[in-house]
């Protein structure tokens, strides 16, 4: 039996999507336990190319059951016009993606809002991807927000008003315009109930389906979004987004027990990206890190914003791996760095003058970081493709090693390319057999 989290181990974007496809079919259904369409899920194979937002990454693979869990926030528009543009590409999920009626509704006006705000905030902006993302999630904590069963509630006037009238002020602070649709109860509540309907066939309680699927010995797959960096909780605060990323956050956004997750995967990017504003201790400003930006196209798949990048970061990495305890990771776009000479790991902080291993919590502290790195050599050779782990260059295998060595837990997939072909799967080892439940 293997129930198991994929969880980014960084700022999200380190290739969740293209791990979730590539494993799935040892699982027998994909969840989706928080976060809304911030994420993007690039998944390829063959000439094929999908960009996820809300819908599971396990869609493309037929019959694959796909659920959109509780936690997540969940725009209506997104999820059509998402779920349209699979149908015309010839995927069909209507009749295996289950909505959970728990899930907040993300509504134009949390948009509007999350874009007043970082408007407001002009060179303090936190860099959010401006779809709602925190609203919808404030809306949901401060309990007057719309959940996916209320749509077409006989009271759904009411409760949008009372909606209403804590956002409208906020915007009207802002400076918005009041004026719009999304601002308006009688555009809004037309709205609610047309998705009401169109959606009413996939809304379902999900946590009981999940629950049943256990019971039957199925194996389910919670594919995370964003990464460990940008938790509410444990993230750079406050430049992270507003919900729990990290592998504790699926039991409570899928509604099943902890006790019957049964292991993580990490997916860790062989070097560091981040969108958006915020402490990056390994960023590159200079060549180096657009070397990286232009060879693994490191351009947002939700925003198309650039995105930063540098080294590897340890110290974050033995951070992360303390909060996720994946059983191993998936290390991705190792062929980005097959032309460097040498690579860079951060194996610690200087801050004011004193080496720490461990990660700060205080932003300031964050600010101030300087890497201590370790160099060791490039491996300066083609690895896009490659196949088998014997097949990697020695200084490529090394580097491998010392991450394995560093974070004390294996690598369990070195991926070599962004199609789902494009991969090493270490089945030899004992935990890939574990998390895969020997299925794969
Ligand atoms: P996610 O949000 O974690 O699913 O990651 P994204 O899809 O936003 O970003 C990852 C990007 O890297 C996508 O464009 C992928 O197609 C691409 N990618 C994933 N794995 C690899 C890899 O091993 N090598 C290369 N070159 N690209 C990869
Ligand atoms: P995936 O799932 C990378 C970042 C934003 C911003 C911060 C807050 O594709 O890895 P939000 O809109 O969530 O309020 O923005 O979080 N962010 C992501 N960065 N990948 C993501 O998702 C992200 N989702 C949010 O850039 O810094
Ligand atoms: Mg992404």
């Amino acid at each position: 039996m293997a129930n198991v989290v994929i969880a980014g181990m960084q700022w999200g974007d380190e290739g969740k999507g293209k791990i979730v496809d590539l494993i799935c079919p040892a699982f027998d259904a994909v969840v989706r336990f928080q976060g809304g369409h911030n994420a993007g899920h690039t998944v390829k194979f063959g000439d094929s190319h999908f960009a996820l937002r809300l819908i599971p990454s396990g869609i493309l693979h037929e019959g694959m059951r796909c659920v959109l869990g509780n936690g997540m926030v969940i725009a209506p528009d997104a999820f059509l016009e998402e779920l349209g543009e699979l149908r015309d590409a010839g995927v069909d999920g209507d009749d295996r993606l289950f909505i959970s009626d728990r899930a907040t509704v993300l509504l134009p006006v949390h948009a509007a809002l999350d874009q007043a705000r970082e408007k407001a905030r002009g060179a303090d902006a936190i860099g959010t991807t401006s779809r709602g993302i925190g609203p919808a999630y404030e809306s949901k904590v401060s309990r007057y927000g719309l959940r996916m069963a209320d749509l077409g509630a006989p009271d759904l006037e009411e409760r949008l008003e009372g909606l209403l009238a804590v956002i409208r002020p906020q915007l009207a602070d802002l400076g918005a315009d009041l004026d719009a649709d999304e601002c308006d109860l009688a555009w809004l509540a037309d709205k609610c109930r047309g998705w009401a309907e169109e959606l009413a066939p996939m809304i379902a309680d999900t946590s009981g389906m999940l629950h049943g699927l256990r019971r039957e010995g199925a194996d389910v797959l919670f594919e995370g979004a964003q990464g460990a960096l940008l938790d509410i909780d444990h993230g750079t605060f406050p430049y992270v987004t507003s919900s729990n990323s990290t592998v504790g956050g699926a039991a409570a956004g899928a509604g099943v027990p902890p006790q019957s997750i049964d292991g993580g995967i990490g997916i860790l990017k062989a070097y560091t990206t981040r969108v958006g504003a915020g402490p990056f201790v390994t960023e590159l400003e200079g060549d180096t890190g657009e070397h990286l930006r232009r060879r693994g196209n490191e351009f947002g798949t939700v925003t198309g914003r650039p995105r930063r990048c540098g080294w590897l970061d340890l110290v974050a990495g033995r951070y992360t791996q303390r909060l996720n305890g994946v059983d191993g990771f998936a290390l991705t776009k190792l062929d980005v760095m097959d032309e460097l000479e040498e690579v860079k790991v951060c194996t610690a902080y200087r801050i004011g003058g004193e080496e720490r291993r461990d990660f700060p919590a205080d932003r300031a502290e964050q600010e101030a970081a300087e890497p201590v790195y370790k160099t060791v050599p490039g491996w300066q050779a083609d690895t896009v493709g490659t196949l088998h782990f014997d097949d990697l260059p020695q200084a490529a295998k090394d580097y491998v090693e010392m991450i394995e060595e560093e974070l004390e837990a294996p690598v369990l997939i070195v991926s070599t390319g962004p199609r789902r072909e494009e991969t090493i799967l270490r089945r030899d080892l004992e935990a890939f057999q574990r998390v895969t439940g020997g299925r794969l």
